[in-house]
């Protein structure tokens, strides 16, 4: 059915990622490494620091300038080219803001109330959480739509996001019978597009986990990388020969999907070579992998890092083109709500 909803629409791609901490194993496989791929494909790809999503839960003010400008690298180091893409940080184009507002008069306050990701973060004294923090999925379908993206590269986690800005397009359409937003497509892809904690199999790797043993930071150097894959819990069994002995061994599952997912290969087929072999000969396996792949963009990060001039230089580029894109979408959408417009 969506298919010919997006009928007409070009094709464009559009992600973002919050610079609320240093960015992990989870963040590259899950998106930057797709986002990367995804370039000089048939569509645009725009990509997007999302800052204002960020402040949704306190950030240091001097704290968050320096995280916008780590991520701006990390993308660059991750093969995002500001050439090809569009790179920018959401607060310099204010379509996303204004777009968010509008969306907040289409979108129902129950939605809201029902996102996991809401929940978990509000936690117990949601009342106290900010306004923002609720309104959140409004705002990130904004910086979707205000491009009428019809693809979102996103890691698991990003699903039920993705369903409420499918919703809220769906609802502005039928509401004011035009067809000027996409159905977005979420592309969820691969075999990490859920890395799990290094900790707790159950848990997700995240850049807010208290325990920084949980995850690999992309700002990890060679030796810490190698000593968290060590020390990750794992079981006592050997190996299986394919993923399906895998099935209740979460811990051992994530290991397998990460060597899996930095090898470009899939899981059966680092089982085929791992069969019968114990961690303690996987893990250094693992660590090496890790180590080769990752080096490298965590040195061009901090090559990056070391011009942070240039970084600012390329995302005030990229804010406008980007909203050289969102601002005659913007100003379509209030004509549709008829919203005066005279200047
Ligand atoms: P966030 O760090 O929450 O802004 O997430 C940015 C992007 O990375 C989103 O597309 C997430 O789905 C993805 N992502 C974050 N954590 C993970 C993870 N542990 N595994 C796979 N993808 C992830
Ligand atoms: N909510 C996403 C996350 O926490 C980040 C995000 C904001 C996003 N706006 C977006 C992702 C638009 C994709 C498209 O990871």
């Amino acid at each position: 059915m969506s298919e010919t909803t997006n009928k007409g629409f070009t094709p464009r791609i559009f992600s973002g990622i919050q610079p609320s901490g240093g960015l992990t194993l989870g963040n590259y496989l899950g998106a930057l490494k797709r986002f990367a791929a995804l370039q000089g494909d048939q569509a645009e790809t725009i990509y997007c620091i999302v800052d204002l999503h960020a402040i949704t839960v306190w950030q240091e003010p001097a704290i968050l300038k320096a995280r916008i400008r780590e991520a701006a690298a990390a993308f660059m180091a991750s093969g995002v080219d500001p050439a090809q893409s569009i790179l920018f940080n959401q607060s310099q184009v204010s379509a996303h803001a204004e777009l968010a507002w509008l969306f907040n008069t289409v979108a129902r306050v129950g939605w809201m109330y029902r996102m996991t990701q809401f929940k978990d973060k509000a936690g117990k004294n949601s009342e106290n959480a900010s306004l923002g923090l609720l309104a959140y999925p409004a705002l990130m379908a904004a910086d979707i739509l205000a491009y009428q993206a019809t693809a979102v590269p996103v890691g698991e986690d990003q699903k039920q996001h993705l369903e409420l800005t499918r919703d809220i397009a769906a609802k502005f359409n039928h509401d004011y019978g035009v067809n000027h937003f996409p159905i977005t497509e979420p592309l969820i892809e691969g075999v990490a597009t859920r890395v799990m904690s290094l900790r707790d199999g159950s848990k997700k790797m995240s850049k807010s986990d208290p325990s920084d043993a949980s995850r690999i930071n992309l700002t990890d150097d060679a030796d810490t990388i190698a000593q968290k894959i060590r020390k990750a819990r794992t079981d006592a069994d050997p190996l299986p020969g394919s993923t399906d002995g895998l099935k209740d061994r979460p811990e051992a599952r994530n290991l397998v999907n990460i060597y899996a997912a930095l090898s470009d290969q899939t899981p059966d087929q680092v089982l085929a070579r791992f069969e019968g072999q114990g961690f303690g000969a996987f893990k250094p396996a693992l660590a090496e992998v890790a180590v080769e792949a990752l080096s490298p963009i965590t040195k061009r990060m901090s090559e990056y890092m070391n011009d942070p001039a240039e970084i600012d230089r390329i995302l005030g580029d990229g804010s406008m083109r980007a909203a050289a894109v969102a601002t005659p979408i913007l100003e379509q959408t209030k004509d549709i709500m008829g919203l005066l417009r005279s200047r």
